[in-house]
């Protein structure tokens, strides 16, 4: 796909294919991660993979009372949970910079999987102490979001057709509302 076609079509998925994502293709998802820019290259991401169903089942259990908002991750086939090392961390300007520099990276991942036609949808209603606990995960980590991947189901559900419109999915500001051209030239 074109790349700004592809960044125009990708909207988030809630309701999957049980269709496994083959192997090379999800390669190529991760590679888009690992070749992310990052604040001086200190590459704090670190990617938690699941592609068997039942553990992803066991974990959208083990993600707190706010992440059951989130139980339709149990029907996809990958899960993918983006942490970010605050021992990588470059800090600028007060700003912690290695969650933007993982933010970066999971964006890159979403729009190579769309370019295979396989959606995904950007998580953070979770518990991280939870996820931490049940993961084992480092204390330097952040959990940072998680997003299920899988072809999408043709028919949406009742739940995530709510999802979207409550988040007012389509919904974008114009340039003119976001975008400030040349700031201080004199008119
Ligand atoms: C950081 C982040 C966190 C999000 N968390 C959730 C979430 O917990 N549950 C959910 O259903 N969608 C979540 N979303 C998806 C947004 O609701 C969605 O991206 C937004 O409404 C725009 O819709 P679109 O992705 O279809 O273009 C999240 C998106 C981002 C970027």
């Amino acid at each position: 796909m074109e790349l700004m076609e592809l960044i125009a079509s990708r909207a988030s998925v809630r309701d999957f294919l049980p269709d496994p994502i083959p192997e090379d293709i999800l390669k190529e998802i991760l590679e888009a991660g690992r070749l992310a820019p990052s604040a001086q290259n200190r590459q704090p991401w670190r990617y938690l993979v699941f592609t068997d169903n039942a553990r992803i089942k066991k974990l959208a259990l083990n993600c707190g009372i706010i992440g059951l908002s989130n139980f339709f991750i149990s029907k996809a086939p990958c899960l993918i949970i983006a942490c970010a090392d605050s021992s990588r961390n470059v800090r600028i300007n007060h700003q912690d910079y290695y969650l933007v520099d993982t933010a970066i990276s999971f964006q890159q991942m979403v729009l190579a999987a769309w370019n295979h036609g396989i959606g995904s949808c950007w998580l953070a209603a979770f518990s991280e102490k939870k996820l931490k606990s049940h993961l084992h995960l480092p204390k330097s980590w952040r959990v940072v979001a998680m997003a299920p991947f899988g072809y999408p189901a043709e028919k949406k559900s009742l739940y995530s057709k709510a999802l979207s419109s409550f988040a007012g999915s389509k919904d974008r500001l114009s340039l003119c509302d976001i975008v400030t051209m040349n700031p201080g030239k004199e008119q």
